[in-house]
């Protein structure tokens, strides 16, 4: 998992809780503009964040584990994703671990899900994040959903890591699980 410098950390965080609830094993790097965010939005040190995660690597180590397709991962999520790693992605352009890392779960034919947030979107960011979905990368930007009928900022934020992980198969079990309308002929509701 990557974290970068786009808004969005506690979506970063709840990731990270979430995947060590249902035991799956997190590799984490995150970019130095993703610590900015971190302390910007949730208050928390990197030490707490790293604290999550199962390693943790220096995003300068270009020849750390995570950056050869040799070690077998589940894929990457890169939660959030900036315009700037977006194009690093998409160019191949991998100066840094979570680039590289990245480039190497593509290349793996592994999959890249990118949690890409800005507004608006430039031509630029449309057409990187376009090309990116064609090259393999499921883009997910945290949406705002109403549907769900959110009472918090937590609410959304875990509906979003609960899309997050359905692109990995990940039964995760705070995610928001839509059974149709409560008011609906069939009967439907929420759980
Ligand atoms: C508080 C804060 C919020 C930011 N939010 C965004 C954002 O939502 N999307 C984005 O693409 N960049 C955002 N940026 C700018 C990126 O952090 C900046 O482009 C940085 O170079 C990205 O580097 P990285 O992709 O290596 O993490 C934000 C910066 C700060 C300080």
């Amino acid at each position: 998992m990557g974290i970068s410098g786009a808004s969005g950390a506690p979506l970063a965080v709840e990731t990270l809780r979430a995947l060590r609830a249902v035991g799956v094993e997190s590799h984490l790097v995150v970019s130095r503009s993703g610590e900015l965010t971190l302390a910007q939005e949730t208050g928390m040190t990197v030490k707490e964040l790293e604290s999550l995660a199962h390693t943790v690597y220096y995003n300068g180590d270009v020849g750390a584990a995570i950056a050869s397709g040799t070690f077998r991962t589940m894929g990457m999520l890169v939660v959030p994703c900036s315009m700037k790693t977006a194009a690093g992605i998409c160019s191949g352009y991998s100066d840094s671990l979570l680039l590289r890392s990245a480039d190497v779960t593509l290349k793996e034919g592994r999959p890249l899900v990118l949690c890409a947030r800005e507004t608006p979107l430039s031509p630029i960011h449309l057409r990187n994040l376009y090309d990116l979905s064609r090259l393999g990368a499921r883009v997910v930007p945290p949406m705002l959903t109403y549907y769900t009928n959110p009472r918090t900022a937590e609410d959304m934020t875990r509906h979003t890591v609960g899309k997050l992980l359905d692109q990995f198969g990940i039964v995760w079990a705070e995610r928001t699980n839509w059974t149709g309308m409560a008011q609906s002929e069939e009967g439907g509701g929420r759980t």
